[in-house]
């Protein structure tokens, strides 16, 4: 199977089931929730690539003067549209290599190491300049190389034994591929940008 397969097949949901999670994870998602606080003010058109179920902008929603997530798997849309009911919030079914928005956005954000899913990873950014224009305004959270045991085992409780394991990426029996990084691949990956460490297994990479 391939990550749009995995994703279909619903992995999301049970992995956002804090029973599922070692408590690295519990505490690296936790630590995106008090960024989020932090960075999205009052009044804020923003976009969410790789929204899943939408979990993020919801929680910021009364903050927003716009929130638009995109996702390529229609089921996670549905989803996020029944708990957002309307009221500023939409959520559009597309691939985030072409995503199918033409407005512009203050701030444009994707989370949880989606970046790390995704294979083309240039074509994702030259969406996001292209949606949220201005430098600076930009943030991908992503795993570290810290990341991989407790990932390892998070994805161990959800069925997916780890096969291949390796310096950039974990891959599981159940085909789901994702990446972790170091600071200079990310340097390397997306240009300018600034990097601070987030809890002690993941990176939030600003641009
Ligand atoms: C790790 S999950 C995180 C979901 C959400 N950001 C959250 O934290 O709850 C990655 C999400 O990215 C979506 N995704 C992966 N590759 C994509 C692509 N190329 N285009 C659009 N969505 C994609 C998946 O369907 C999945 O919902």
């Amino acid at each position: 199977m391939s990550n749009d397969e995995v994703y279909a097949a619903g992995l999301l949901n049970r992995a956002l089931d804090p029973a599922t999670q070692p408590p690295e994870i519990q505490a690296f998602l936790r630590a995106e929730l008090d960024l989020l606080h932090d960075v999205i003010m009052e009044g804020m058109r923003v976009i969410d690539v790789g929204c899943g179920t939408g979990r993020h902008l919801l929680l910021v929603r009364d903050r927003l003067r716009l929130g638009v997530g995109v996702d390529y798997e229609h089921s996670y849309i549905a989803e996020a549209d029944r708990r957002a009911g309307g009221r500023h919030l939409h959520f559009v079914t597309g691939d985030a290599t072409a995503i199918p928005v033409v407005a512009t956005f203050d701030f444009a954000m994707c989370l949880t190491n989606t970046w790390g899913t995704m294979s083309d990873k240039t074509g994702v950014l030259r969406e996001i300049r292209r949606l949220a224009p201005k430098p600076h305004t930009r943030l991908l959270s992503v795993y570290s190389e810290a990341s991989v045991p407790s990932r390892r085992e998070w994805y161990r409780r959800l069925g997916h034994e780890v096969l291949e394991d390796t310096r950039e990426y974990l891959v599981t029996e159940g085909g789901f591929r994702s990446e972790h990084f170091s600071e200079a691949r990310l340097r390397g990956l997306v240009g300018d940008c600034t990097i601070h460490p987030l809890a002690d297994i993941a990176y939030v990479v600003t641009f």
